[in-house]
């Protein structure tokens, strides 16, 4: 009994270097934020120290710019938060606010905190998050999503009908792109299968289940946060796809598929039957020639007949 008390002792007074100090969970190191050109974003790291020892000496941060190397641009030192990126303000305790993001924003923040740990050395705690502005929402043509079923298409892997369930029409996926959601009848959320012509597709392989397909801008698109908040556009669009139909419509594939087909197969034909009839045709003329020569030339004819019985005599 007196051993399980007295262990937890010995830990506390020879391994005192474990790290105390913690992040509050607001923002996960590695992070992903988007922000939309001219709002604002924060980044509101924190972080919870334990004791009177465990204390933060200062605290640096950088900024990385796609392909670039790290800049620092801020630093709190002594109470006093200094920084050459007017439009970036300090929130306790290691957190930072950036009023009118812009494009060149966009890149990589990293905080870094200095801290003296309880056995009086320097530690020090890092996290980063990654900003992504965006400048243009997506528009469609007429300010909402439409789904709409269109000719099934047949799958070169599979060589199966597959149904093509279009969402659009856009004008402009915005940027950063956007991209769509899909939900099935059965719940399941897809992404969509490819890109065709202003809208987004989802390639669904038999057996197709009939019910309500809807899609929506995915809320994992950044620009797709910058309509206003009373954008039609926001809204799922969604198709009810019947059984019936579906199968009516993967049927109407193969047989327009076997259309072509007989279609091919009679070309074929009757490109042999042409190369045929021509070869004969040919042939026939040059027989007419020859009969028409002997005809105007009876003398010919009888030397050549005279020719093939003296050729011809000794076999009789
Ligand atoms: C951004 O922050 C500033 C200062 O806090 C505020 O005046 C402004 O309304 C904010 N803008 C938006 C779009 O929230
Ligand atoms: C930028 O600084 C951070 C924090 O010190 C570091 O983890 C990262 O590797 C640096 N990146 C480059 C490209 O130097
Ligand atoms: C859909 O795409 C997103 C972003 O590219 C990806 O993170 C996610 O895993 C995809 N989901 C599925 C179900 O494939
Ligand atoms: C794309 O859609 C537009 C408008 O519907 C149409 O005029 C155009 O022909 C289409 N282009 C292709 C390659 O399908
Ligand atoms: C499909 O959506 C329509 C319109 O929202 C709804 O009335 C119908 O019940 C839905 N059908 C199924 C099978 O969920
Ligand atoms: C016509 O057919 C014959 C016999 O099949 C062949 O030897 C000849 O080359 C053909 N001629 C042409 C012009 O196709």
């Amino acid at each position: 009994m007196k051993c399980c008390l007295v262990l937890p002792l010995l830990l506390f007074v020879f391994c005192p270097v474990l790290q105390a100090y913690r992040w509050s969970s607001t923002l996960e190191d590695n992070a992903h934020v988007s922000a939309c050109v001219d709002g604002n974003v924060s980044f509101p790291w924190s972080m919870v120290t334990e004791g009177k020892e465990e204390k933060i000496l200062d605290i640096d941060w950088l900024f990385q710019a796609p392909g670039k190397g790290n800049v620092s641009f801020a630093t709190y030192v002594d109470g006093n938060f200094l920084t050459n990126k007017d439009r970036f303000t300090f929130i306790p305790n290691a957190g930072l606010f950036l009023q009118g993001a812009q494009s060149h924003d966009a890149g990589r923040y990293y905080v870094i905190v200095s801290l003296h740990d309880p056995k009086c050395r320097l530690t020090s705690a890092q996290r980063m998050v990654t900003l992504t502005v965006a400048d243009r929402p997506p528009a469609t043509q007429d300010d909402a999503l439409h789904v709409t079923l269109r000719d099934a298409v047949r799958d070169d892997v599979t060589k199966d009908w597959t149904l093509q369930i279009h969402c659009g029409l856009f004008v402009d996926f915005g940027h950063p792109r956007s991209d769509v959601a899909w939900t099935t009848p059965s719940g399941e959320v897809r992404n969509s299968s490819y890109q065709d012509n202003g809208t987004f597709v989802l390639s669904v392989s038999s057996p197709v289940q009939g019910g309500n397909y809807s899609c929506q801008l995915a809320p994992s698109a950044p620009a797709a946060h910058c309509l206003p908040a009373t954008s039609p556009l926001n809204a799922a669009a969604q198709l009810y796809v019947d059984d019936m139909d579906v199968r009516l419509s993967l049927l109407e594939a193969r047989q327009r598929e076997l259309i072509s087909l007989h279609q091919d197969l009679k070309d074929d034909f009757f490109k042999q039957l042409t190369a045929e009839l021509t070869n004969l045709t040919s042939q026939m003329s040059g027989l007419n020639e020859k009969m028409d020569y002997f005809l105007h030339n009876p003398k010919e004819l009888i030397k050549k007949q005279n020719k093939d019985q003296y050729f011809e005599a000794p076999y009789l």
